[in-house]
Formats: structure tokens, C-alpha cells, sequence
């Protein structure tokens, strides 16, 4: 009987023809499935409201079951994706356009906004789908996430270039200050340009020309030997200016 229970549940859910309904509501986005129910994910809801959250109390009433939150299964509310007033509801996709754009933490959406909706890395170091949101802020977990797990954290787009802690903008002398030249490299890498990516990219334009401009400096080669043309430190608009040949670069 439980065998004949299941293999109808997972008829259904593979029919196109059935709309799959769970308690949540006719739309599945941002939810998992934890064996029984469909529940939010751990991205649902981790994001800020666009608008406030007072005005999306309004606009987006919660469920009589309660607020959208991870892994419960209340309902979603409404008017997040349909013009219906009850269910079994059609889904609009403009309403959820909307929602998503304005209160996607009210509405259980933030795994459909840009910051969280791209693919993670095929094989990554850690699982994605366990990570919290204080890793999310850690300075030791950040730069792997956002290399291995961007949409986890809302770091889609960054191109795996992030800054360890969150901060960093906020004073952006820093990057530029002796005393401070360990830290913006470990933790400010990309406020500070400091990422192994920007270094790469750099590089590999400059494999691509047959001349450089004459080193400005005759110390270039000292400079070369104590790393000037490798280290972060120094853009390569410095580099490029004292030590173009030396450093070959563009
Ligand atoms: C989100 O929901 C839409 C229906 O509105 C569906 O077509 C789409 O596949 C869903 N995406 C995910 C990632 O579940
Ligand atoms: C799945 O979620 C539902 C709704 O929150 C809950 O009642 C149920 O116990 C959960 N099942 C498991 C296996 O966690």
C-alpha cells in the first residue's frame, strides 16, 4: 500500500499534465523537498525586501499558516504569484515579477533574484545546500563560497571575486595604505582589486602583444626581483608606467 502510495506521488509528480500542489502553494519555486512536504530552501528567504517590510506586509498578506520562512511549509501568500484569492491557483507569472522585484523575502523568493539565481560550480568543495547565513558572512567561508557556492549566497555575478569581510568599502583608503597591505590582501580583494582573477586577466593580455613600452625606471630589474611585477599591491597602470618591459606588459 505505501510502495502503490508513493509511486503515485512520484507519477504525479513527473506528469506534466498534474500541477503539483504542496501546502506552500502552486508555485514550487525556492522550495525543496525534505521526504514529505515541499518546505522552503535555505535561499527563500535570505535576501532584504527591495521595498519595506512594512509595505510588504501589505501588499503580500501572510497565509493564515503563518510567514514564509526555511523549511516550514506554510502558505505562500497570494498575491506573491497569482490574481486568484484562494487555491488551487493559476500562476501569474506578472505578479510574480513583481514580487519577485520588490519583497522577494516576503514572498519566499530570493532564490529568484539575480544575486542568487545562478549555477554553482559542478563539483564544489563544500555543499551547497547546507550553507548558513553566517557563513555567508564569514571571512574564512566567503571566498570559497563565492567561488563554489555563489547562489548560496547571493553572490552570483561577482565572478568569484569577493571581499572576505563586508566592510571594506567603507573606507577604501585602506587599499592604498602601507600598514594595510596584508589585510586588503586577504580581505579586501575585491574592493582593493586584489583578486587572482583580475591578476590573471591582466597578465594574459599582456602575453598577447609583441612590444612594450621602454621601463621608465632603471631600477626595474631590482623592483622585478623583489616582486613589483607580480605583486597585487601595484596596479598595473604603475607597473605599466615604470617597468612596462621589464614586467611585460601592454
Ligand atoms: C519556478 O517556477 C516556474 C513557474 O512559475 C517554473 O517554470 C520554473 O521551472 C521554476 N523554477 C525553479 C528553479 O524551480
Ligand atoms: C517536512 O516538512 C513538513 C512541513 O514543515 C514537516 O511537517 C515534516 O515533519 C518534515 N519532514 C521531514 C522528514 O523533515
Amino acid at each position: 500500500m505505501f510502495s502503490v502510495l508513493i509511486s503515485l506521488i512520484v507519477a504525479t509528480w513527473f506528469s506534466p499534465e498534474f500541477q503539483v500542489e504542496g501546502a506552500v502553494g502552486s508555485d514550487l519555486n525556492c522550495t525543496t523537498y525534505n521526504g514529505t512536504a515541499f518546505v522552503y530552501s535555505n535561499t527563500a528567504t535570505i535576501c532584504a525586501n527591495v521595498i519595506s517590510d512594512a509595505a510588504c506586509a501589505v501588499l503580500y498578506p501572510a497565509d493564515t499558516t503563518g510567514a514564509v520562512a526555511p523549511g516550514n511549509d506554510n502558505g505562500r501568500p497570494l498575491t506573491c504569484y497569482t490574481t486568484a484569492t484562494a487555491t488551487p491557483a493559476a500562476i501569474v507569472q506578472d505578479m510574480k515579477t513583481a514580487a519577485i522585484a520588490d519583497c522577494p523575502a516576503t514572498c519566499g523568493y530570493c532564490c529568484e533574484t539575480s544575486a542568487y539565481d545562478c549555477a554553482n560550480v559542478a563539483y564544489p568543495r563544500l555543499d551547497c545546500s547546507t550553507i548558513t547565513s553566517a557563513q555567508c558572512l564569514s571571512a574564512t567561508w566567503r571566498t570559497i563560497i563565492a567561488e563554489d557556492c555563489p547562489s548560496a549566497c547571493g553572490l552570483c555575478g561577482s565572478g568569484g571575486c569577493v571581499d572576505a569581510v563586508v566592510d571594506c568599502a567603507n573606507d577604501v583608503t585602506i587599499c592604498t595604505t602601507v600598514g594595510m597591505q596584508d589585510f586588503v590582501n586577504e580581505y579586501c580583494q575585491y574592493t582593493c582589486g586584489r583578486c587572482a582573477s583580475s591578476t590573471t586577466s591582466s597578465s594574459g593580455s599582456s602575453s598577447s602583444c609583441t612590444s612594450y613600452a621602454a621601463d621608465s625606471s632603471s631600477a626595474c630589474a631590482d623592483w622585478a626581483a623583489n616582486g613589483f611585477c607580480t605583486n597585487t599591491f601595484y596596479t598595473v597602470a604603475q607597473r605599466t608606467a615604470y617597468c612596462a618591459t621589464t614586467c611585460k606588459l601592454c
